[in-house]
């Protein structure tokens, strides 16, 4: 059997940190391509350069490496995304085709393409939301999302290529930072809270989003990038779901932890990007056919993300010392 050779792009990024971590753990160090536009320091496998509008260098990549599976993380998120439309659309559509047009010409055997509950949008029914609903999204992200999940599926009808996507909901993590994102506030949080700060919330108390801890959107890339072929029936982004939650939500359970815990709430441009997506969502379909299940709770997640912040700022404090 033909061993896998995997490259992940935006592999500095905040899935990215995680997920090529765990990719080298099921590998191996040999067998992972870690990439990303500027340098990385948090990971500690093989790592390149790459920006994915330079093909040549990418087809060098590709063809040095012998890849066979291509993870591709690289875009820019939501609300960073609004600062440039255009510049945005070039890196996170163009650079998707990029991806596509190499894994065709290369046989690569397995695509992983992140899709994002931002495919979502005014006219799209905001509770238990179903896979296939209307998708007008607002940003040029969520745009580029829905273009990119009909790319993938057309490139997998018309060339054959195996890609599999999944629609994330708002991911918290307590190993990476995210940037430049709507969902952001939802672990900027936890940082204030255990640092003993106060927290400035860019969204209104009430604003329910769906969310997920990092541990389970890792469990459910590989999930579905290892499941039989014949299990995949969507080739675009599969909805996913573990909890829903609003900022006053997510404060109240911090507080059970740090009772003088403080926020105030000061929503800016995210506001509008938060309440054009849905609240909830039904997941049925990745269920029914790739068995699809989160383990963590939102009791579970705070209290996991508290414990790990909780070290991680210990170990600071004594390397200040
Ligand atoms: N978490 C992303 C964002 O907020 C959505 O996919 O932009």
């Amino acid at each position: 059997m033909q061993k896998e050779s995997i490259l992940i792009t935006g592999a500095n990024g905040q899935i990215g940190t995680v997920l090529s971590e765990k990719l080298i753990d099921l590998y191996g160090f040999d067998n992972v391509l870690t990439t990303d536009i500027g340098h990385i320091d948090n990971i500690h496998g093989k790592f390149e350069i790459l920006d994915i509008m330079d093909l040549k260098h990418f087809q060098e990549l590709i063809t040095k490496n012998k890849i066979t599976q291509i993870y591709h993380l690289a875009s820019l998120l939501s609300a960073k995304g609004e600062k440039d439309p255009m510049f945005t659309w070039n890196i996170n559509l163009n650079g998707l085709l990029n991806v596509l047009n190499i894994a065709k010409d290369n046989k690569i055997k397995k695509i992983f393409f992140p899709s994002s509950i931002a495919v979502f949008g005014d006219s799209t029914p905001k509770v238990n939301t179903p896979q296939d609903v209307p998708l007008v999204p607002d940003t040029v992200y969520g745009i580029g999302k829905v273009t990119g999940e009909l790319w993938c599926n057309y490139y997998s009808k018309r060339y054959g290529l195996d890609i599999r996507s999944l629609r994330y909901p708002g991911i918290i993590g307590y190993q990476s930072l995210p940037g430049g994102g709507t969902t952001d506030y939802a672990v900027d949080i936890f940082h204030k809270a255990v640092k003993h700060e106060k927290f400035n919330c860019f969204l209104k108390k009430d604003t329910m989003m769906p969310m997920m801890f990092m541990d389970d959107a890792i469990h459910a890339t590989i999930m579905i990038m290892t499941a039989p072929e014949q299990n995949i029936r969507l080739r675009y982004g599969y909805n996913i779901a573990a909890f829903s939650f609003t900022p006053e939500d997510i404060y109240l359970e911090i507080k059970k932890y740090y009772p003088d815990f403080k926020i105030e709430y000061n929503p800016d441009f995210r506001q509008n990007i938060a309440d054009s997506w849905v609240k909830s969502i039904n997941d049925s379909k990745a269920r029914k056919d790739w068995g699809w299940e989160p383990e963590y709770t939102f009791e579970q997640m705070v209290e996991s993300m508290i414990n790990h912040l909780r070290i991680l700022y210990k170990k600071e404090e004594h390397t200040l010392l």
